[in-house]
């Protein structure tokens, strides 16, 4: 019988930290949100975790962490092309070396596998022929509630020519690399704004920063970043997987009690068949 219990990832990503507190506001707000409302598997964060200071990890740690412990999260990091991975491995207590910071987090049944796609000294991605020789291998025996697939560079074209330019090259050998695996859904960072499509079949989810967005839609012949922080959180469920963004602004237009609200509801609509 197939294990389809509900698991849940909340996405933290670009939070560009740097040494400085304050520049942790939207983070620990985005936290506290999490905290409030869920008691999710892990909390990824996808890269972009500071603004190139490795000062700022201590920062991010130092907030993320009294968190998920008192969820009982992991806490699955992933590397950015404004993350150094010196600092980054220092950070999280990883092997040393100049090597890609891949990982494969296995959280009882459900496989998160997370591939480092930052090219030092530059902004766009890549990924090396060894790198998905190692993705491949890791995923050919299929775990019991599938696998999610973090890296920060998204492998789809973007609307916003800036974002566009600095994608993840060479997405079509990723493509073959997940192609007929069990990974349910990719999911990124990197862009600033919420976006999904999919490769080879998989969907992708292109997660909302928490530093800042992107404007997607902006006054033609313009790029613009817009205030507007957001994380996001991936349900795999039903033997599917849905993700959804939770913005952090805005004003309640109704806020009542949850149970008594579906209640009411499920006494009003036709039973499901
Ligand atoms: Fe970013
Ligand atoms: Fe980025």
């Amino acid at each position: 019988m197939p294990d389809e219990r509900r698991r849940v990832l909340v996405t933290i990503t670009d939070t560009h930290l740097t040494a400085d507190p304050d520049s942790a506001a939207d983070l620990r707000a985005a936290l506290a949100v999490v905290e409030a409302g869920a008691r999710p598997d892990a909390i990824v964060l996808a890269g972009d975790l500071t603004a190139d200071d490795p000062a700022a990890y201590r920062l991010l740690r130092d907030t993320v962490e009294p968190v998920a412990g008192r969820i009982d999260a992991a806490v699955v990091p992933v590397m950015g092309n404004h993350d150094e991975r010196g600092a980054f491995r220092a950070a999280f207590g990883l092997p040393g070396g100049h090597d890609p910071c891949d990982a494969v987090h296995h959280l009882d049944g459900l496989r998160v596998a997370v591939l480092d796609t930052t090219v030092p000294g530059h902004h766009h991605g890549e990924l090396t022929d060894a790198q998905l020789t190692r993705l491949a291998a890791a995923l050919a025996t299929p775990a019991p509630q599938g696998s999610v697939l973090v890296l920060h560079h998204p492998p789809l074209p973007s609307p916003v020519p800036s974002v566009d330019l600095l994608r993840l090259r060479g997405a079509e050998r990723l493509a073959a690399a997940v192609d007929g695996t069990d990974v349910r859904m990719i999911v990124c960072g990197h862009a600033h704004y919420a976006g999904a499509g999919a490769l080879a079949g998989i969907p992708v989810w292109i997660a909302p920063a928490t530093a800042y967005r992107v404007d997607a839609l902006p006054p033609a012949g313009r790029l613009r970043g817009v205030t507007g922080p957001a994380l996001s959180r991936i349900d795999l469920v039903g033997g599917t997987a849905v993700a959804t963004a939770v913005p952090l602004a805005g004003e309640p237009v109704y806020d009542v009690d949850a149970g008594e609200r579906v209640a009411w509801m499920l006494a009003r609509i036709p039973a499901e068949v």
